[in-house]
């Protein structure tokens, strides 16, 4: 459980002359700022000159800013490494995909991977830690800045060594990665690791296996760099460490965190795209179960740079944002940025501050979302998030798989968004688990878009079943193997043997006019799809029209004292999403799933429990438009005291309500 709400911002004194930071300092009392995050651009505020480090001015700041009572969670600025690194050492850049070698200038240009950043990181990291690990003030730690949110897999010389020593340490001879590959395919085979090429420039696609085996040594290296950071601050500071990371980002998130004491995100979603929002609050808080998330980065009002901007935020969303989150598991909603740059690529971004150091367009949103932390901080530290009876597997592997196969440019994320869209739909509380969380006390698994599904995750998953549990798998699951290669026992591997099930063939069936029928509804069918054989014990979605008529798409396998259920293929239109909202209301229904409620579309419910498992509702409208949800018994409004009887309760636009049972 949060101690307390944090309300944030993210800070860059060192582009500021002293009259305007204090006048900063007053003006974030003012808007009830509690804690500034900051320095994660500032290595050369820090190191001007190459060995020569001085980290007094950020101690002088954190000392101002405790002495105004805001904390300070600090950076390591290795995201900008500065000109005396980079100029004359193209071999100390980052090299994209297609070989071009990044020069000075923007953030993330150098290779995170090359010996001379390590020792330079390193060494900056400990200064920093030294200076500050211990100041009063300061409650927490992020390592860089976003790892990965501009680049991905760097194509550089020394990644090229590092590859081959991580194929030789996973396959350890050449014949079982020549094996693994199908490498006599396009004569790819190899005699030794160190012929093994990054997947760069060529005329057509590399072989599924290095491409996805590359991410994920790319994946792992960048984990492994944030993990001897931390290892660093640890020696000098018991502040928790986090890293403020996202989605889209080319890292694996779950291994990411692993070592990481808290996991945070930024998040610029639309208010169009609030599921994106609440995924990403769904998904946080189970990086690090039972410890409270950060929102490490939001707009004010909205994103921009020099080449775009988005619409700002309605009156009234930011705090609906804020409170989703508070409640969700969020201890800290902090904004990207305080005072608006004067210079750079980022001018036109929202802020709190102007850079003329006057309220901004989302300062009053600002103050509203302050006056709501005050009021539900006691509530908030009281009582903790509910866990879920639904589990969704979210997975950053898969998302390496389809980035190498994205079939027909099919975006991860926004298959996963769109799905997960379904269940706040629906009304029914979620978490989105990775893929190695437990699956204790849930009583329905979905894993959808997750092509490779390890041996490890099928026993657990099979085993949640025997005890009773309903594993839902697909669409797009379970049809390649570790490797990134096709099965050959079966489409879906053991799968269908442990499920009963017959798997015939797998094809897109875009533009097919195959139409699914199942739970009554019937909806086009698209997408790579698996289509089973028609078996009446088993069948429960079945195919009309098109290549496989009469076959079925959806099946239900009793697998001891639970389900397995798959689902083959991804209904979509209008049609698709009522036949996907039914078939979860079936599952969720028959599987007595209670910790859910009837709240119209656009509105929220966030269950929370206190320690005597007391539930309690934070109802939050998000479309601005209002909504309504029925209170199925007599209960309290926690803000007001007053009672609230059974029945319809109405919530305003952006309003929201706690009530406790
Ligand atoms: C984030 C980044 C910030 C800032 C912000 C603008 O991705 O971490 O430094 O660039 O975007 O929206």
């Amino acid at each position: 459980m949060a101690k307390k709400l944090y309300h944030g911002a993210a800070y860059y004194p060192e582009l500021w002359n002293e009259k305007v930071i204090e006048e900063d300092i007053l003006l974030m009392k003012e808007a009830g700022i509690n804690v500034a995050r900051m320095g994660e651009f500032a290595w050369h505020t820090m190191e001007q000159e190459e060995g020569n480090i001085d980290i007094r001015f950020f101690v002088d700041i954190v000392h101002k800013l405790h002495e105004n009572g805001i904390e300070t969670v600090m950076c390591t600025p290795t995201p900008t490494p500065p000109i005396w690194f980079t100029h004359n050492h193209p071999e100390r850049m980052y090299v994209s995909q297609n070989h071009t070698v990044m020069g000075h200038g923007s953030r993330q240009h150098a290779c995170t991977n090359h010996p001379y950043f390590r020792k330079k990181a390193n060494e900056i990291t400990e200064h920093i830690a030294k200076a500050v690990g211990s100041l009063p003030g300061v409650i927490g730690w992020q390592i860089d800045n976003e790892f990965k949110c501009h680049v991905s897999e760097c194509m550089c010389e020394q990644c090229r060594t590092l590859w081959h020593q991580w194929l030789e340490e996973r396959y350890e001879t050449i014949e079982q990665l020549n094996e693994a590959w199908g490498t006599k395919i396009w004569s790819q085979y190899y005699y030794s690791f160190d012929q093994v090429p990054q997947p760069g420039p060529a005329p057509f696609l590399h072989n599924s296996s290095l491409s996805t085996m590359y991410r994920q040594f790319s994946m792992e290296k960048i984990a492994e760099f944030s993990d001897s950071q931390a290892e660093i601050i640890r020696q000098y500071s018991d502040a928790p460490i986090t890293h403020n990371s996202n989605v889209p980002f080319s890292v694996d998130n779950e291994r990411l965190f692993e070592n990481l004491d808290f996991a945070s995100f930024d998040t610029y979603a639309s208010q169009e795209n609030k599921a994106s929002y609440l995924m990403n609050c769904d998904l946080w808080r189970n990086f690090k179960k039972g410890r409270d998330f950060w929102i490490m980065e939001t707009s004010t009002s909205h994103a921009a740079s020099l080449e775009s901007y988005a619409s700002p935020h309605a009156n009234g969303y930011l705090r609906a944002e804020a409170i989703a989150s508070y409640a969700l598991g969020g201890e800290a909603f902090c904004y990207w940025l305080w005072r608006q740059q004067r210079a750079g690529c980022e001018q036109p971004h929202g802020s709190v501050i102007s850079a003329w150091g006057k309220p901004t367009v989302g300062f009053q949103s600002v103050l509203d979302v302050e006056e709501m932390r005050k009021k539900v901080e006691p509530f908030m530290v009281a009582t903790k998030p509910q866990q879920a009876d639904i589990a969704i597997t979210y997975s950053d592997q898969a998302k390496a798989f389809f980035q190498t196969e994205p079939h027909q440019q099919m975006d991860f994320r926004s298959l996963v968004t769109n799905f997960y869209n379904h269940f706040v739909s629906l009304g029914v509380h979620r978490d989105l688990i990775p893929e190695k969380e437990s699956l204790q006390d849930y009583k329905l698994l979905f894993t959808p878009f997750l092509p490779y599904i390890s041996d490890e995750y099928r026993k657990r998953a099979v085993d949640f079943v025997k005890s009773g549990g309903t594993w839902i798998v697909g669409p797009l699951s379970g049809g390649r193997t570790k490797e990134h290669t096709i099965h050959t026992n079966a489409a879906l591997g053991e799968l269908e043997e442990i499920a009963g099930i017959e798997a015939l063939y797998t094809y897109p069936m875009d533009g097919t006019g195959s139409v699914g029928h199942a739970f009554g509804e019937k909806a086009p069918l698209v997408l790579w799809s698996t289509v089973f054989e028609y078996d009446e014990q088993t069948a429960v979605g079945t195919i009309a029209g098109g290549n496989s008529d009469g076959k079925a798409f959806i099946t239900e396998s009793k697998v001891g004292k639970g389900k397995i259920v798959h689902i083959g293929s991804l209904p979509v239109e209008e049609d698709g999403d009522s036949l996907l909202m039914k078939l979860i209301d079936h599952y969720a229904t028959e599987a007595g799933v209670s910790v859910r409620t009837d709240v119209t579309n656009g509105t929220i419910v966030a269950p929370r429990i206190d320690d005597e498992g007391k539930q309690s509702w934070v109802i939050v409208n998000m479309d601005g438009e209002g909504g309504s949800v029925t209170i199925p018994e007599k209960a309290m409004d926690r803000l007001t005291e007053e009672m609230i009887s059974a029945g319809r309760l109405e919530i305003g636009p952006y309003e929201y309500r706690i009530i406790s049972f």
